[in-house]
This record gives structure tokens, C-alpha cells and sequence, in this order.
């Protein structure tokens, strides 16, 4: 008897709640049942088939948290009743990236809910228990689904920083660059201005602590935003990456500024190297996250730096997961839930 819905994205716009067995836990395993599970950027980037590494048909839900409800041979580092929050990344932990603590470039990376022959999208789902955090008991389960979403922000935010006293920048005012403006305030960044082209996303921004906000439509957005911050930039997130941001976040960086680029771009474009070349601009890519930026986005969301009411703007039951698709790309939302 088929026990368990899940979702799967079958073709370009299309996709279908499929009935299976529950799933069993091989070794190394668990079985999780579903608590909320977010819908991101990259979901919305591959249901609509432009995200460069997910091919369709993929089985979605890389943001899953869950409550542990099987263990499969083995396993001790997680209870039965625990609550979780997956690591989606899955690696191979035998590479080079792997033995030097950059797993979230494993040469043999695969991804939970991103390609992978499973994600979270579901009423139950298995996942290796080397991948789950326990969720701390004063952390909510709505706060525990802002835990992976925050840390890549997070992993950018270290990776680019120190930001404390930094003049700081972040194009788009999505889930990833609101959050963004989140870790760069709790770094200590000195001035946090931020871009979007929709009002309801900028007064958000304000609403966040941004210092100022953009019209990204403008055509001096660059800039506008340096004399919102008074100097050049010392990092920029690109939380969009098109050809019009990249470009703006030179702009903003020149001279020696850094832009990290956090949003998946959709397409290659060409950058100005020569400017890069002269001015000094470092280009940061950040993929992810590594389990200490999980630990930092718990330690976060556990002392209210970031909080669930302010991100979490819709929940869906899991036979609308194409109405929350749709609720994510409307612009009208921050974070979408589904709710299994
Ligand atoms: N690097 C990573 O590991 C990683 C992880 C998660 C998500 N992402 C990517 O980050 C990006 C953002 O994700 P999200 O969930 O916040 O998406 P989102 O759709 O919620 O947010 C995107 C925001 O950018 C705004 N925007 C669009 N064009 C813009 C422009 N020209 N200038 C400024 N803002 C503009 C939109 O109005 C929207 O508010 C996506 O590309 C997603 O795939 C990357
Ligand atoms: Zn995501
Ligand atoms: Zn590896």
C-alpha cells in the first residue's frame, strides 16, 4: 500500500504529487517525517528549468526538517523523536575538498532534494544521519526551517569577511538577500545598503536594518548606492547574479572592493577584466555552506538575530506545493513553507 506523498517535478512548469511506500532507512540512514520545508530560489530557478545543475524531472526539498521516526542500522547519533534539519549537501568526505573542510565543494558532490533521488518534499523521506543538526528545544519549528536558507548567507558572510565595520552592499531583497542583510548586521557591519526593483521588498530591507535601500531599476544604481554608503563598497553580495547586478557590483566595488557572487546565475555573461584587473576587485563565489555555518545560523535563530515572523510570509499543505511555487516567484513573499 502506497503510504507516502511526494512531490516531483515531472517538466518545465509541471509537476505532480506521486502516492509511494514509505521508505525504509538503509544503513547509515534515517526515516524523518516532514515538519516544514521550504521553497527557495533554486527550486523555483529549476521548476521553471533554468537552473544550470538540476535537470527535470528532480524530486525537490533541500530545506527539510523533520522529526526522526526511523533509524536505520548503525546509527547513534541521532534519537527517534529528535527533531532535525537536514545538511543537504551529501559528500563523499574522501576527496580532497572533503578532507580539508570545504565539503560543500566535494568532487563527488551530490545534493538532498537538488538532483538527487530524493528530497524532502514529502510526507516521510530518508537521509543519511550524518547530514541531520538536532534542532536546540528553544528554537521553534518554523525558526528550524530558517536554519539552512540562513546559512548560506552565513558561509558568505565568513568567507568574504571579517564584515565588522565594513561598508557593506547586497543586491536583491529576496529570502538569501534579506538574511544576508541579517548576518552582515550581526557581523557588525558599520552601513548595510540594499537593492531591489520591488517597494514591498526594499521597505522590508528597512524594515530589517538595512541603512538604505535602492531602487535596482535605477540606472545610477551603482551609484546611488555608494553615496548611500558614503564610500565604495568593501563587499558586495550579488544575491541575484544577471549581467545588470554583477556589473553594478563592480561599480560599487571599485577600487579593491570584493563582490560575492551568492545568487545561482541562469546564464554566463561576460565581466570587465580589465577594470577587475586594475582596481584590484575580487570576485568570491559561494556555493552553500559547511556544517559550521549551520552551527552559526542555529546559534542565530536560538538568540533572535534572525526570527521567523519576520521571513515566513506563507504556508501551503503539501498538495499545493505548485500554488507555494507560484507564491514564491510572485514577489508578494519572503520564505514559503510547505507545510506536509
Ligand atoms: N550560493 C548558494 O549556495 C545559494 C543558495 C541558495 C540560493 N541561492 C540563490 O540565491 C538567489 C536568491 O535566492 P532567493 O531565495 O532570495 O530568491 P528570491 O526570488 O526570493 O529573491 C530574489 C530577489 O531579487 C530581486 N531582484 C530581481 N532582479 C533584481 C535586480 N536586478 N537587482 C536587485 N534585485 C533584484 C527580486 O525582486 C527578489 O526580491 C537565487 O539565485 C538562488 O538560486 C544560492
Ligand atoms: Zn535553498
Ligand atoms: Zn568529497
Amino acid at each position: 500500500m502506497p503510504t507516502n506523498r511526494r512531490i516531483v517535478v515531472t517538466g518545465v512548469r509541471t509537476m505532480e504529487m506521486r502516492e509511494e511506500q514509505t521508505p525504509t532507512p538503509a544503513p547509515g540512514e534515517v526515516r524523518a517525517r516532514s515538519t516544514y520545508v521550504g521553497v527557495c530560489g533554486s527550486d523555483t530557478h529549476a521548476f521553471h528549468g533554468r537552473h544550470p545543475f538540476i535537470p527535470i524531472p528532480y524530486l525537490p526539498g533541500h530545506e527539510a526538517t523533520g522529526v526522526v521516526e526511523e533509524l536505520g542500522a548503525g546509527v547513534t547519533s541521532v534519537a527517534v523523536g529528535d527533531r532535525i534539519v537536514v545538511e543537504p549537501t551529501l559528500p563523499c568526505w574522501n576527496c580532497k575538498p572533503c578532507r580539508t573542510g570545504s565539503e560543500n565543494l566535494c568532487e563527488n558532490l551530490q545534493f538532498f532534494g537538488c538532483g538527487y533521488p530524493s528530497g524532502g518534499m514529502a510526507d516521510q523521506f530518508v537521509v543519511r544521519a550524518d547530514r541531520l543538526h538536532v534542532v536546540p528545544d528553544d528554537i521553534s519549528d518554523l525558526g528550524a526551517a530558517l536554519i539552512e536558507p540562513l546559512s548560506t548567507p552565513v558561509h558568505a558572510g565568513r568567507i568574504t569577511g571579517p564584515l565588522q565595520g565594513r561598508a557593506v552592499a547586497v543586491l536583491g531583497a529576496g529570502t538569501i538577500g534579506l538574511l544576508m542583510l541579517a548576518v552582515a548586521r550581526w557581523s557588525g557591519a558599520a552601513k548595510v545598503v540594499v537593492t531591489d526593483p520591488l517597494p514591498g521588498k526594499r521597505e522590508k530591507a528597512l524594515k530589517l536594518g538595512a541603512d538604505a535601500v535602492v531602487d535596482a531599476t535605477a540606472p545610477d544604481v551603482a551609484a546611488q548606492v555608494r553615496a548611500a554608503l558614503g564610500e565604495s563598497a568593501d563587499v558586495v553580495f550579488d544575491c541575484v547574479a544577471v549581467r545588470s547586478t554583477t556589473l553594478a557590483a563592480i561599480d560599487m566595488a571599485l577600487k579593491g572592493g570584493t563582490v560575492a557572487i551568492v545568487g545561482v546565475p541562469s546564464a554566463d555573461f561576460e565581466l570587465p577584466i580589465s577594470i577587475m584587473q586594475d582596481q584590484q576587485i575580487r570576485v568570491q563565489g559561494c556555493a552553500t555552506y559547511v556544517s559550521q555555518d549551520f552551527a552559526t545560523a542555529i546559534e542565530m535563530i536560538r538568540t533572535g538575530a534572525v526570527r521567523a515572523e519576520d521571513f515566513i510570509t506563507a504556508q501551503f499543505p503539501l498538495e499545493e506545493a505548485e500554488q507555494a511555487f507560484d507564491a514564491s516567484t510572485s514577489g508578494a513573499h519572503i520564505k514559503v513553507l510547505i507545510h506536509p
